[in-house]
Formats: structure tokens, sequence, C-alpha cells
């Protein structure tokens, strides 16, 4: 008997399936380093033959609740689900927090008769994690307080295709132990990378997050240095990262911040510093004049946009992961009925 050919998309559901067993990206630590390269293959793919995952969310429908403003994270979900042939709800929830009119879980059950995926942006990680506890649908974290998942894996997925093996290369964070770097960090433990995060006194890391990941490290190999000393961070780094001084929900430090981050400054004379090969970081929004001047943003070293363009390539991977094919946790059981 001849069987049918298989196709590449459904080749490329089943290297999904294969790859992701966790039901949720809420945080880095869901993943482990199986999990993180299966992503970045998957999005490898994605990137070189987009078409051939036109029809990999056919049918499926997300929605997706903001309580923080965004360009790239709403954008690369609207455009990732479209191209993979699914549709999307975009709710503007920055009036408001999420569970301000109901509960959260109540929301959840709602949602889970009629989406087969959540992507939520939130002040409070626990908002994130609630959903994910309450709705039977997979629910990705598309900024919290404390984690930037979606973003974290796609910085990383810049760095493999800019320098291949991800073991090899150390990146200096440089900045505000915020969520972006909570994530970058951990991320780093789990793929066994070397990573220097290089902070005010007071502005480092949350204390869990760094226990977490040097737990991680303990079995992976990687290297973690929480320093002070921006020019100590980032020696011979492969890469510079910062982000904003002053994060989303604490604009009231603003002024605070103002005056304790300027010697973080990503600038020339901090970035002559790092390797020759060295480029620079930025999740964006950046403050160009503040934590990066336009010389280095601007500077052929500068792989922002291509960070920003991986975010489609690795959401894609992502949902496919989660929400593809069969992939879905809709319904189990009926524990409402
Ligand atoms: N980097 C990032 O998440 O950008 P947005 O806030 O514009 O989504
Ligand atoms: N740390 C920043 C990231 C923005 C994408 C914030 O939370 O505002």
């Amino acid at each position: 008997m001849i069987s049918e050919p298989i196709s590449s998309t459904q080749m490329a559901h089943q290297a999904a399936a294969a790859i992701f067993p966790c039901q949720d990206l809420v945080s880095i630590r869901d993943l482990g380093a199986a999990e993180i390269n299966g992503i970045f293959s998957l999005a490898t793919r994605l990137k070189s033959h987009p078409a051939d995952f036109r029809t990999a969310l056919a049918g499926k429908h997300v929605a997706m609740f903001f309580e923080k403003p965004s360009l790239r994270t709403r954008l690369t979900f609207e455009a990732g689900v479209a191209g993979l042939g699914g549709s999307i709800s975009f709710v503007d929830q920055t009036s408001g927090r999420l569970d301000a009119r109901e509960t959260l879980s109540d929301i959840a059950h709602n949602l889970e008769r009629w989406v087969s995926g959540i992507v939520l942006r939130t002040f409070a990680h626990s908002t994130v994690q609630g959903m994910a506890s309450y709705a039977r649908v997979p629910v990705i974290n598309a900024l919290s307080d404390l984690e930037h998942p979606c973003q974290a894996l796609a910085d990383y997925f810049t760095l493999q295709q800019r320098f291949g093996n991800l073991k090899k290369i150390c990146l200096a964070y440089v900045g505000d132990g915020n969520n972006v770097a909570h994530s970058l960090l951990l991320t780093a433990a789990t793929i066994g990378s070397k990573i220097r995060i290089a902070t005010p006194q007071g502005y480092g890391p949350d204390v869990q997050i760094v226990a977490d990941a040097k737990e991680i490290a303990r079995h992976t190999g990687a290297t973690i240095e929480l320093l002070t000393d921006p020019r100590e961070a980032v020696a011979g780094a492969d890469a510079i990262y910062t982000d904003a001084w002053t994060s989303m929900g604490h604009e009231h430090e603003e002024a605070e911040r103002a005056r304790i981050f300027p010697p973080y400054q990503v600038n020339d004379a901090l970035v002559a510093g790092a390797a020759p090969h060295a480029v620079f970081m930025h999740c964006l929004p950046a403050h160009r004049g503040e934590e990066i001047t336009n010389e280095v943003m601007d500077s052929p070293r500068s792989v922002v946009f291509d960070q920003a363009e991986s975010r489609l390539h690795v959401q894609k991977a992502i949902l496919i992961s989660l929400l593809g094919g069969e992939n879905t946790r809709m319904p189990v059981r009926n524990a409402h009925a």
C-alpha cells in the first residue's frame, strides 16, 4: 500500500507536538532546554518557509487582553496568528485591570468555551498565573511585572541566528533588574549560556528568580554573574542588552530612577569594553538619550530590529506548539457541568 506523502504542515505539527509538553507559557520556568531548542528550530523553519505553516492554526481563535500599552507584542501576535490561518481578538484592558468587573476564574470559564488560546499582558504576574490555572485552554504571558518570556525567547533566537552556539556566548545586561532581565536570566540558565547582569544597588533582579536561575544553572552549566559595575559586565561580552530605566507601572519612580541610572547608560564608551564583534540589544521601546544613545542604537552593531522581527517567528512557534493541531487542553473534562 502506498501511503500519502506527509505534508510540510503535518510535519510542522508533529514536530511541535513532540517538543512542547507544557500547556501554558507563563514563565521561562515552564520550559526546559529541549523545549527552547524546539521553539528555535521551529522558528527557524517559520522564518525561512512561512507558507508551510499557513493553515497551522486554521479554525483557531485567540483572545488577547492587554492591561498595558504595546506595539511589538500586540502586532506580532496579530500578524502571527493571521499568518498561521487563525483569527484573533484584541481587548484593550488599559483602562482597568482584567479582573475589575468579574473574577478571573469567571472570565477564564467564559473564554475557554469560545477560544483556543489566551494571551495576556498584565501588571500582576499572579493574573497570568491565575488565568493559566483556571482556563482549560493555553495561556501565554505577553509581559507581566515579573517576566517577558516571549521577548527573551526572541532575543536568544536572534543571538542563535547571529552566533550559532548559545552556550559559547556571554550576554551582558545593563540597567534595571526588571521583567525582561528576569526572563533573559532564566533563559540563559536553561540553555546553559553565560549572562552577566549589572544593576544599581537595590535594583537587582528578583531574589526568587535569581535563586531559580542558579538552581537551573547547576544542572545546565550556565554561568550567572550579578554585578553593579556596568564596565565589568560588558568586558569582552558578545552582546550588550539594556531596557528602560522605568518600566510600565513604575512611572511614579521615574524622577528617582533618572537620578540613579545614568552611570548605566549604554553609550560608545561602555560598548568599547565589549568584544569587537559584540552586538547591541534592546527589547524596545527605547528611550534615546536615557538608557541608550543614538550612536549605539543606530550603529551597525545594533540588532534591535532583528529582535523585533524575531518576535514574530518565535511567537508563531509558541502558538503552534501550544495551540496547533490536536494540541489543545479543551475540554478534557467538564468540571463545571
Ligand atoms: N518589546 C515589547 O514587548 O514591545 P511592546 O511593549 O511594544 O509590545
Ligand atoms: N521592562 C519594560 C519592557 C517593555 C517591553 C516594561 O515592562 O515596561
